[in-house]
């Protein structure tokens, strides 16, 4: 994803209530998952304007945004006075770039399936990830192609999860749980949401 494939939709991305409602039903359930402490430094991967990591913030020390879209970017820099822990965002394709960075674990919602290579991401994710530390990763279940009426760089039409949790697996993580966390409801259909939670194995 060279351009910025969510210019045209960063402004009013939040004026969708399907989206908003969805993001927080995936908040819940990572808040129900993973022990979050104020020492611990967490990633959120394709972070946008920041839906999921607003209702991290309070938990942590510090967030590190990653997310390839200034527009989305710039709506998330907004909220950096109000979120209550440090922000760093990065503005970078994580399927391009490494990040030099060792976090307590990572978060992410909803981009996955605009990753082309997701073995690669977990392989990534494991470099990132302190040993022991966790991922807690809400995508789409398997869909018939109709859930994005625009071009935004999908490639996976939602995930078959027990091929989605193996891809997780042989990148060096050992599943936790993986459980219905959503359902976007869209004039053409509803579209259920699973989030997978994992630890980190290995020594270092
Ligand atoms: C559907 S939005 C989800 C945003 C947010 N997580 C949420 O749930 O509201 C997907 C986001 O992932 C970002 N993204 C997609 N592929 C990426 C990549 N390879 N590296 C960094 N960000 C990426 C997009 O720019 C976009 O902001």
């Amino acid at each position: 994803m060279s351009t910025d494939r969510f210019a045209h939709k960063a402004g009013s991305y939040e004026q969708n209530k399907s989206r908003v409602d969805n993001v927080a039903n995936i908040a819940d359930c990572v808040l129900g998952a993973i022990e979050f402490d104020r020492t611990m430094h967490v990633m959120d991967f394709g972070s946008g304007t920041g839906l999921l990591l607003e209702k991290i913030a309070p938990r942590v020390g510090k967030i590190t945004a990653v997310d390839i879209s200034k527009s989305m970017n710039r709506q998330l820099d907004a909220k950096r006075n109000r979120l209550g822990c440090a922000l760093d965002i990065l503005e970078i394709d994580l399927e391009e770039s490494s990040v030099p960075i060792r976090v307590d674990g990572i978060v992410s919602s909803m981009t996955m399936h605009h990753v082309r290579d997701i073995g690669a991401m977990f392989a990534k994710f494991r470099s990132m990830v302190r040993a022991g530390g966790f991922i807690a990763i809400a995508d789409l279940d398997s869909e018939d192609g109709t859930f994005h009426a625009e071009d935004t760089g999908v490639f996976h039409h939602g995930f078959d999860r027990e091929t989605f949790a193996k891809a997780a697996t042989d990148a060096g993580f050992s599943v936790s749980r993986l459980i219905s966390a959503s359902v976007v409801h869209k004039p053409q259909g509803n579209y259920s949401v699973f989030l997978l939670t994992a630890i980190r194995l290995g020594a270092k």
